[in-house]
């Protein structure tokens, strides 16, 4: 499958290589007169890759949020001063989003910009973060804070990695691939996985190629997130990102529904999706303070002004700044209750 990036000054579209055993496939991504391949990596990640005619030298990076660090940057250009990577040799990540989120960050800055391909081993990685050309690390003052927008030349998604997920991380990227369903109003579900995570990379594609800088398309991709940051964190971190978005689309369904913009049907039908085909809890967890709620919503980043959330109404989802705090509160207490 290519991804076509062609909506900017010049065409940036890549391949991008789903299946099982996709992995045989990464050499032939490699760019003409690469010498040397930095790969960075995880101890525990599958390392079934061959690289042979390369001069490959692996990058390991700490497991955790933790490590996503511009320290980590630091250390992996030292790795590649030594190793002698220049920009015309070739990064590769191979990993979750956390792996990719670096290895294109630290690509983007080398050199001031050197080819990466990424390798997603977790289904979040495959459906959203290894898609798209974010990158970037985390400050003690909040996730993601410095970054640039750095298109890989190619990525593979290699379902026989998702052998060895934990059950949790499987979750977190059947989060994501509910909100494609929504996004996109595609039924997934006679689709087997390999289809299913094509289909959610070509919908990621098309929205990141007609809106490559988070303008408000891009920004669509953010629904059910702006309640699922809020009980990620106010959870201390123990629902799974896909988790809290599950509960954050259902929550958006019902905002929707008490702002007037959809029916209860449709709200029934994300209560559905969620729980009968992506088998994810639908219920706000018990315990939560409904002010810290707001109050972290109105932190969220995407959040320019007051209250942001993407909303269905009749033409689709959009963007809706400036929800009525009245309403999210009613609805919380509501969704709280039931
Ligand atoms: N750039 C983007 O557009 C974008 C989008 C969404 C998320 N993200 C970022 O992605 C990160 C989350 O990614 P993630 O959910 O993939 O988590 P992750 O990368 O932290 O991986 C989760 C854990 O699974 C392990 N792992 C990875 N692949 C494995 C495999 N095949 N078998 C066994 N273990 C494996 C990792 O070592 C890690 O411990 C966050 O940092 C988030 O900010 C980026
Ligand atoms: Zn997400």
């Amino acid at each position: 499958m290519r991804v076509p990036l062609t909506g900017g000054p010049i065409d940036r579209s890549y391949d991008v290589i789903v299946g099982y055993g996709a992995i045989g496939e990464l050499e032939s991504l490699v760019p003409a007169g690469t010498r040397r391949i930095a790969v960075v990596t995880q101890e525990g990640i599958p390392s079934d890759w061959s690289l042979a005619a390369f001069d490959v030298q692996t990058h390991l990076v700490g497991r955790g949020e933790s490590s996503k660090t511009l320290a980590t940057i630091e250390t992996l250009s030292r790795g590649f001063a030594r190793q002698g990577i220049t920009r015309q040799d070739l990064i590769v990540g191979v990993g979750g989003g956390m792996v990719t989120d670096i290895a294109g960050f630290a690509a983007a800055s080398w050199h001031r910009g050197t080819p990466v391909i990424h390798v997603a081993t977790t289904m979040l990685g495959m459906v959203d973060a290894a898609i798209g050309g974010k990158t970037g690390v985390n400050l003690p003052e909040g996730k993601n804070l410095v970054g640039a927008y750095w298109q890989p030349n190619g990525v593979v998604c290699d379902l026989n990695a998702l052998g060895t997920l934990p059950p949790r991380e499987t979750r977190s990227g059947l989060g994501e691939m509910a909100k494609y369903s929504f996004l996109a109003g595609d039924d997934l579900l006679p689709m087997d996985l390999e289809q299913r995570i094509a289909r959610c990379v070509e919908i990621k594609a098309e929205v990141v190629a007609s809106d490559e800088r988070e303008g408000d398309r891009r920004a669509l991709l953010n629904y059910g997130h702006t309640l699922a940051h809020a009980l990620e964190i106010a959870s201390g971190y123990e629902l799974a990102h896909g988790e809290a978005v599950a509960i954050g689309l259902v929550y958006a369904a019902e905002l929707a529904l008490e702002l007037g913009r959809i029916d209860q049907a449709r709200v029934d039908e994300h209560r559905r999706v969620v729980a009968e085909e992506y088998d994810l809890m639908t219920d706000l967890p018990a315990g939560l303070d409904i002010d810290d709620l707001v109050r972290l919503m109105r932190r969220d980043k995407k959040a320019l002004t007051g209250l942001t959330f993407v909303l269905e109404g009749t033409d689709g989802v959009e963007v809706v700044n400036d929800v009525d705090e009245s309403a999210v509160r009613a609805t919380l207490a509501r969704f709280a209750n039931e």
